[in-house]
């Protein structure tokens, strides 16, 4: 509950507890068993910020957060915690909050949608489960496609630039690095699963835009934005890497802001172990580089966890307001893990650390936050205060309606999807093709041309020399029997001249011979 300027969580005996929103930057934890109240103290927190005027991100992950939006409803055990807190006397009202539904399957809100090129090759490496090299020619692609001015705002975009630098694998290769066809298609498969996991849908646009998330209500409370991550909790790698990209976003976009009297935003992370299961050290490394550095800008981020050992001490370390619930130490190693979190807090004298973490009963946790000179204050054994807002869910009803409603309905619901690397590859695609398809129809065409002039040219040259022929065998004849004329008159000439009817014969016969040989000879010039 939001109080003279501070946020009352519980109280300790007479004592109420405090966390400070000047120091609420500082980062927090709520952990403990199932069942001892760490949603309920999460809501707790979470309507108090945004009473405060500070937004909130909220991952659900059960799916048990909606109620936020929804005045709270007295019961029983509800009415009894009112009374023994004192609230009725301390203002305290039920209430819900200004809330914004998200969801990056578009079904159970507001579909939040980032491009490929704003998650970047790293991460999308990274949702994709690419090895080194994989991921240096993802890489490669997207430093193409920049160079190339391509967008790549879908999956179908980066899909086509696949193919494409897969086409011109020889030639990009030259340029930007080894290109290997075969990493090339391991990516595209890799591609395929995600845009079957939702890939498909979240990237997109219109994209998040973050400046959104920075908004209050008119009477100046902070938007509670609830992100239901029921179906993208199946993806732990996923959920993760999101996680991850939308603290880095939050990370670059807004300026360092030095010490604020409240944070800019407060993020929640619910089920936070699935945040680090299975995340790969590189990953891990990530997270604890954004959670150090993005305090300064001016956001805080909470971990709710069954057990404080799910965090990584990297981050754990990080984390300035706790609230423990209890906690079982039934094995030896649930011993361990509870004495290393009793040993965590600084020590109250008036009771033993350890002994009562086991002990706390629903509702109830161990409390530590920094003072207002960022100091750990010593351990509080409190009772947490009920939520003003609606303990159990809404109805499917009721979430479409507050979804339809809202102000940035009109923004995000409808999906665009504008000229971008696909459809400037599908045109060269195609213009390729008809270019390809022009250049081998001109081919064949000259190709045929070349083949008709060469046989008409044949055919010319054999007229030609059909006519040739001809009229050397014309003049053959008209030689050979001129020839044979003049010869036999010249033999006869000589052979009467030499003498009798015997040189008359010979000398027609040598004549004309002779006479033939001489025309032909001439003929043949
Ligand atoms: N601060 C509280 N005020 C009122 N009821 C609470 C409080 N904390 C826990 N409870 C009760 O305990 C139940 C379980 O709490 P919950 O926060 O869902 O547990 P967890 O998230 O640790 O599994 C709630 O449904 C509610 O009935
Ligand atoms: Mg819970």
């Amino acid at each position: 509950m939001y109080q003279d300027n501070k946020i009352w969580i519980g109280s300790a005996g007479s004592k109420k507890v405090h966390i400070y929103p000047k120091m609420a930057n500082r980062h927090g934890m709520i952990a403990g068993a199932t069942g001892t109240g760490k949603t309920v103290s999460l809501k707790v927190l979470a309507e108090s910020f945004s009473n405060c005027g500070v937004p909130v991100f909220l991952a659900d992950v059960k799916g048990d957060l909606s109620g936020i939006c929804k005045d709270g409803v007295e019961n029983e055990s509800l009415a009894q915690r009112i009374d023994a807190l004192g609230l009725m006397e301390e203002g305290f009202c039920f209430c819900g909050c200004p809330t914004t539904f998200w969801d990056i399957y578009g079904e159970k809100g507001l579909p939040l949608r980032t491009t490929i090129s704003e998650m970047g090759p790293l991460l999308l490496a990274k949702i994709m489960g690419l090895n080194d090299t994989q991921t240096s020619i993802l890489s490669i692609a997207f430093k193409i496609a920049d160079d190339e001015e391509l967008l790549l705002i879908d999956t179908k975009d980066l899909r086509s630039m696949l193919q494409y630098v897969g086409e011109n694998a020889k030639e990009y290769t030259l340029r930007y690095g080894n290109i290997s066809t075969a990493s090339l298609g391991a990516i595209t498969r890799a591609l395929t699963a995600l845009e079957s996991e939702g890939g498909e849908l979240f990237f997109g646009e219109p994209a998040l835009n973050i400046s959104d998330w920075f908004s209050t209500d008119t009477s100046g409370r902070g938007m509670v934005h609830i992100l239901d991550c029921q179906r993208l909790i199946n993806n732990p790698t996923m959920y993760s890497t999101f996680m991850l990209w939308l603290m880095s976003e939050l990370f670059e976009t807004l300026p360092e802001a030095g010490d604020l009297e409240k944070p800019r935003m407060v993020f929640f992370f619910d089920e936070a172990h699935l945040l680090f299961d299975n995340a790969s050290k590189e990953l891990l490394g990530k997270v604890e580089q954004v959670v150090k550095l993005i305090r300064s800008k001016g956001v805080g981020i909470y971990f709710i966890t069954q057990n404080p050992k799910d965090i990584p001490n990297g981050v754990l370390s990080q984390l300035g307001n706790k609230i423990q619930h209890a906690l079982h130490a039934y094995t030896p190693s649930e011993q361990k893990a509870a004495k290393a979190c009793a040993q965590s807090f600084r020590e109250n004298p008036a009771f033993d650390t350890y002994d009562t973490l086991l002990q706390l009963g629903i509702g109830e946790a161990l409390v530590s936050v920094l003072d207002e000179s960022g100091i750990p204050t010593m351990v509080e054994k409190c009772t947490i205060l009920p939520p003003q807002s609606l303990m159990s869910t809404i109805d499917d009803g009721e979430r479409e309606r507050q979804i339809q409603n809202h102000l940035l309905y009109v923004r995000y619901s409808q999906t665009q999807d504008r000229d971008s690397a696909y459809e400037f590859l599908q045109r060269k695609f195609i213009a390729d093709a008809e270019n390809e398809q022009a250049a081998k129809e001109a081919a064949a065409a000259e190709k045929q041309r070349l083949r008709e002039e060469a046989a008409a040219k044949k055919e010319a040259e054999k007229k030609e020399a059909a006519k040739n022929k001809q009229i050397k065998s014309a003049a053959k004849s008209v030689a050979s029997s001129a020839a044979g004329t003049i010869g036999r008159e010249l033999g006869n000439t000589l052979g009467s001249s030499i003498g009798g009817k015997f040189g008359k014969k010979l000398g027609g016969n040598v004549g004309a011979s002779l006479g033939r040989g001489i025309l032909s000879t001439l003929f043949k010039k």
